[in-house]
């Protein structure tokens, strides 16, 4: 239980679901803004401590994501740690008793999808989670997959980049490297491709490589080759913990802007970054298009090209003010997103 000490959230809600062998974990961070919003990650952990660690380090940056996207919620999420054996036939029925989990906090916790789980299986939670699931498919009533939309933001966030870097946000030639062709990479790619950027990716899934590679032509990385490859922006869009002492020093790239939650794999490698001269958007101001977008449509009302435009809009006026504040007070980029963050969290008080 060591991680919770230095964590400084609200709670966390622990359930071994004895039928599979999962833990689910549903961890609230913060909800001063309104109740804790956060996607589902279900996959294997080596052991349950880095289950917990990852659920407490991503509910903290739900917290940070909505303070700076100015929605009324707050960070919270859910790791659904799957056993080593886990028999898939079981996914629907542990999806449904963790909905039922959802449901029985009230509202105190609201969900969506993320790394492991899609629209379908929103459908399946909000059988028992219901009201408290965003992103359902649309045929079930939902505004579908988080992906594109947190891609979009990506996207803008690497225009912005480029506008600091070079005075201009046109990414004609630019060189940038996705990590992960998933959900968030693969749509990146098509936006790069439509701005005449030149994309190159990496990723280990099979079919990923068949489509991205052999059908679209785009130059593959290998994953021992991904960070000292030469290129302009590095776009994580995987897992987190890759910017470390470790990777930075070999990273070959001008900027780093990508959809992956908690890139940094501790605070100061932003300060690595930094002394290498290294321009970071932090992740949680980029890949908020998910989280804001889905919310926006399904709880405010907004149509999905208001959201695209405000989740641009959002990210454009934001990176740029995070890149200004920590020019003018020398400080790292992730420093000055927080500094974002904690003037809205108190603002509330
Ligand atoms: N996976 C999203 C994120 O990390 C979470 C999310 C998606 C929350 C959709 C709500 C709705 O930001």
């Amino acid at each position: 239980m060591e991680p919770l000490k230095h964590w400084q959230g609200e709670h966390v809600v622990i359930r071994f679901d004895e039928a599979t062998g999962a833990w689910i974990i549903i961890a609230i961070h913060s909800t001063r803004l309104g109740p804790a919003g956060g996607g589902t990650r279900m996959k294997m952990y080596p052991s349950f401590d880095l289950a917990l660690q990852d659920a407490l380090n991503l509910a903290r940056a739900m917290t940070l994501k909505f303070a700076v996207t100015e929605h009324a919620f707050g960070g919270g999420k859910a790791v659904i740690a799957l056993p080593q054996n886990f028999d898939a036939r079981e996914r629907a029925n542990l999806l449904r008793r963790y909905g039922a989990l959802v449901h029985q906090l009230g509202g105190t916790f609201y969900t969506g999808p993320d790394v492991g789980t899609a629209s379908s299986d929103m459908d399946v939670i909000a059988e028992t989670g219901a009201p408290y699931v965003f992103g359902r498919t649309p045929g079930a009533g939902g505004a579908g997959d988080s992906g594109p939309i947190t891609a979009l933001g990506v996207f803008t966030g690497i225009q912005v980049a480029c506008e600091q870097l070079y005075g201009s946000s046109d990414l004609r030639g630019r060189r940038v490297l996705v990590q992960g062709a998933g959900s968030v990479g693969g749509t990146l790619i098509h936006h790069l491709r439509e701005a005449d950027a030149v994309a190159l990716f990496s990723d280990v899934d099979a079919r990923a490589i068949q489509h991205f590679r052999a059908e679209l032509g785009i130059e593959l990385i290998a994953p021992e080759k991904i960070y000292a490859t030469a290129c302009d922006i590095f776009s994580p869009c995987a897992l987190g913990g890759i910017l470390n002492r470790e990777t930075i020093a070999r990273l070959n790239c001008r900027a780093i802007v990508g959809g992956a939650n908690n890139q940094l794999a501790e605070m100061h490698d932003a300060e690595r970054l930094r002394a290498r001269g290294i321009l970071y958007a932090p992740d949680y101001v980029v890949n908020i298009g998910g989280a804001m977008g889905i919310t926006g449509i399904e709880a405010l009302g907004w149509t999905r090209a208001e959201a695209e435009q405000r989740v641009r809009d959002t990210v454009q006026r934001v990176l740029r003010r995070v890149f200004a504040i920590a020019a003018a007070e020398q400080i790292t980029t992730e420093n000055a997103a927080r500094q974002i963050a904690a003037e809205r969290l108190e603002k509330s008080q």
